[in-house]
């Protein structure tokens, strides 16, 4: 569980001021904690007020990886539906009359599930999070510039690094292959996205 910090929901306060819908971007790297947060903002609202969507429900399919050759490299810019990301952003910015519907990733099975989030007309604020959210290539370009404030989710390299092999561990794979896939896959994709922090309106820090 992570500690709120008073200045964090005031913050959201004063986004959702306006009375319309607002999006809050969420950006970190690999097991920085962004998932985590975006369910502890959701848990400090009022019921309703606010729904999650997360980038990673983009994420190709295994069947369309394995075609275009990117499946060792799974989680990497190029493996995510980058401009369908764009496109729901902008639809959920429009709110018009309809719930929206957004995909979720499964974890269990490596793959994710359309229509899995209902996003209602009614929701103030919709927090999406993940890696690319503000890198300035391709279709992810377009995304920074629909989002009303992103922050960056901060924590020490080296925790983060142990909890992401505990969380690959966790879910099937071996030790040494956990440790492997750190460092040759979620690594660079995390310095990656280390290099877009300075685009973000505000950084979190989440060291417990
Ligand atoms: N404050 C915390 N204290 C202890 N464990 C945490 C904390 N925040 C996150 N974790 C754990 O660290 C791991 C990574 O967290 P989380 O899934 O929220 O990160 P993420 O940034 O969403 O990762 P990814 O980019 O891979 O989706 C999870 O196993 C989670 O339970
Ligand atoms: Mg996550």
């Amino acid at each position: 569980m992570i500690e709120l910090p008073a200045s964090e929901l005031a913050r959201i306060d004063r986004l959702l001021a306006g009375g319309q819908r607002r999006l809050l971007g969420l950006v970190g790297a690999p097991g920085s904690g962004k998932s985590t947060l975006a369910q502890a903002l959701l848990d400090a609202l009022p019921p309703g007020r606010a729904q999650v969507v997360p980038m990673d429900g983009f994420h190709l399919a295994n069947v369309e990886l394995r075609r275009l050759g990117r499946a060792d490299r799974k989680g990497a810019p190029d493996t995510f539906d980058s401009a369908g990301y764009v496109a729901l952003l902008r639809r959920l910015r429009e709110q018009r009359e309809e719930i929206v519907y957004a995909p979720e990733f499964r974890r269990e099975i490596e793959e994710p599930i359309a229509g899995a989030i209902a996003v209602l007309p009614q929701t103030q604020l919709v927090i999406t999070e993940g890696n690319y959210l503000l890198l300035d290539e391709g279709a992810w370009a377009g995304a920074a510039p629909l989002l009303d404030e992103a922050w960056y989710v901060d924590v020490d390299d080296e925790l983060r690094r142990e909890r992401l092999i505990r969380r690959h561990e966790q879910f099937g794979r071996s030790r040494d292959a956990a440790i492997a896939w750190v460092e040759n896959t979620d690594e660079p994709n995390a310095r990656r996205i280390a290099a877009t922090r300075s685009r973000a309106q505000h950084v979190i820090r989440i060291d417990d």
